[in-house]
């Protein structure tokens, strides 16, 4: 089978390298792939967005599979494309992408048929945001409704920034046309973690717990990223609450689509808060988490293509997925700046070194070639996983690997995984 992996990033990497371990792959492409993805695999310089690119390199390469890595070109229909054209794709169709492209969308399909998540109210108009916010308790959380690379999402302790944020996503447009609309939502307290499920539609089968960091500092502090690190499993998550999450929110979200017409192919993405009341829904994304795709690929045991092709072919209630016990850690180094503004083309050196340890996986996220050198290319630029027995282990692996690479202005938190070590209660009733 030859396969096109379609995106740039650290998941997109995890993809192509767990994908390569297929013995039914026989080829692998990445469009446009990074300087890591190029060593495993041939990079070929299209973008995700130019869907008459992709499609053409795959009829004329007899691509078998493509997988789209990104939430981008599934909100804007690659999946429909691609099936227009007689192309097989991982992937959900336009109108099932919406879950993760409109979050009033989502908002409104989990209010319908009944799925846990914040109380929130949806506006257009700034003036009515901001007088709204006028009786209004804080924290709460103010939200733009399309994509934001995870970063139109402002949790608000006061009155002033809650209505600084209404400014900066409504009047200012810093996310464009994705903050025309907001939701103006009810803080959740508790913790989050985050459930990935393959589905056909009619079949759900949950993979493996892991816990994103999404702010950019330590301690939760700063603003929003796309994800500063994971890890695998999340120990919050317990055996009862992740049988909750499968019924109470799952089995409902891929049936509710189906009650409106929509089938839901792919990956489907659940970012939870688990609340004192229990499991509630922060979002929903439509693909691979990225940190949170490089720390559950390296535990998945099953072969990565032929799910993908049961999930196609509405097969995935033969499919049997089993797992690694093991636990790993993902530390993101990101670009001095991330997730503002930020210089690129700055060489990263130690990279060889940090690959030979054990148990260690350097995932590229935002990297290029520069003059025969490897340099940063994005905000996110590297994704070093570990695994070990313990998270313990795969967290001394991960940041001992991290301390061997360097490049100027090189950032990362330093405090991956202390949530679930500091609950220390042994356990291991997690999956
Ligand atoms: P989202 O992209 O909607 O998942 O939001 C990004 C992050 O903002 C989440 O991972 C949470 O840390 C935080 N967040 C979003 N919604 C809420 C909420 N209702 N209550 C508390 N925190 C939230
Ligand atoms: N790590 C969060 C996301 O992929 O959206």
């Amino acid at each position: 089978m030859r396969v096109l992996v379609v995106g740039s990033g650290g998941r997109e990497h995890a993809l192509v390298w767990k994908l390569k371990q297929s013995p039914l792959v026989k080829k692998i492409y990445c469009a446009p792939g990074n300087a890591g993805i190029g060593s495993i695999a041939g990079c070929v310089n299209i973008d995700a967005l130019d869907f008459a690119g992709l499609a053409a390199f795959a009829a004329e390469n007899d691509i078998d599979l493509t997988v789209a890595g990104p939430e981008a070109p599934l909100a804007a229909g690659i999946a429909d494309y691609f099936a227009e054209r007689g192309l097989r794709l991982f992937g959900p169709v336009k109108e099932a992408a919406k879950l993760e492209a409109s979050k009033v969308f989502a908002k409104r399909l989990m209010e319908k048929y009944g799925i846990p998540t914040a109380k929130s109210l949806v506006f257009t108009d700034p003036e009515e945001a901001l007088s709204y916010l006028g009786r209004a308790e804080t924290p709460l959380v103010v939200k733009a409704d399309g994509l934001a690379a995870g970063k139109g999402v402002i949790v608000a302790e006061t009155l002033a920034e809650a209505e600084a944020a209404v400014q900066r996503i409504m009047v200012n447009r810093e996310f464009g046309d994705a903050g025309s609309r907001i939701l103006i939502e009810e803080f959740l307290a508790g913790e989050e973690v985050t459930v990935l499920a393959f589905t056909d539609g009619k079949t759900i089968i949950p993979m493996v717990s892991s816990q994103d960091h999404k702010a950019a500092y330590d301690n939760d502090q700063g603003p929003n990223t796309g994800g500063m690190g994971a890890y695998s499993p999340a120990p919050v998550l317990t055996k009862d609450l992740w049988e909750r999450v499968k019924t109470e929110i799952l089995l409902p979200t891929v049936s509710g689509l189906r009650a409106e017409g929509i089938v839901y192919r792919g990956v489907l993405y659940a970012g939870l808060m688990i609340t004192a009341s229990g499991p509630k829904v922060l979002e929903y994304n439509v693909r691979f988490g990225d940190p949170e795709c490089q720390v559950i690929l390296p535990r998945l045991k099953s072969d990565l293509a032929e799910i993908m092709l049961a999930v196609i072919d509405g097969k995935l209630e033969k499919q049997e997925i089993s797992w690694y016990d093991n636990h790993t850690a993902c530390v993101v180094m990101a670009s001095e700046g991330y997730p503002g503004a930020y210089e690129t083309g700055k060489v990263i050196s130690g990279l060889e070194a940090a690959e030979k340890m054990p148990g260690v996986y350097v995932f590229h996220a935002g990297t290029a070639e520069k003059d025969g050198y490897i340099a940063t290319a994005g905000g996110r630029v590297l994704g070093v996983t570990a695994w070990d027995k313990t998270l313990q282990g795969a967290l001394e692996r991960a940041y001992r690997a991290v301390n061997a690479i360097s490049f100027a202005g090189a950032r990362f938190r330093s405090d991956i995984g202390q949530k679930a070590l500091r609950r220390n209660d042994n356990n291991y009733d997690h999956v």
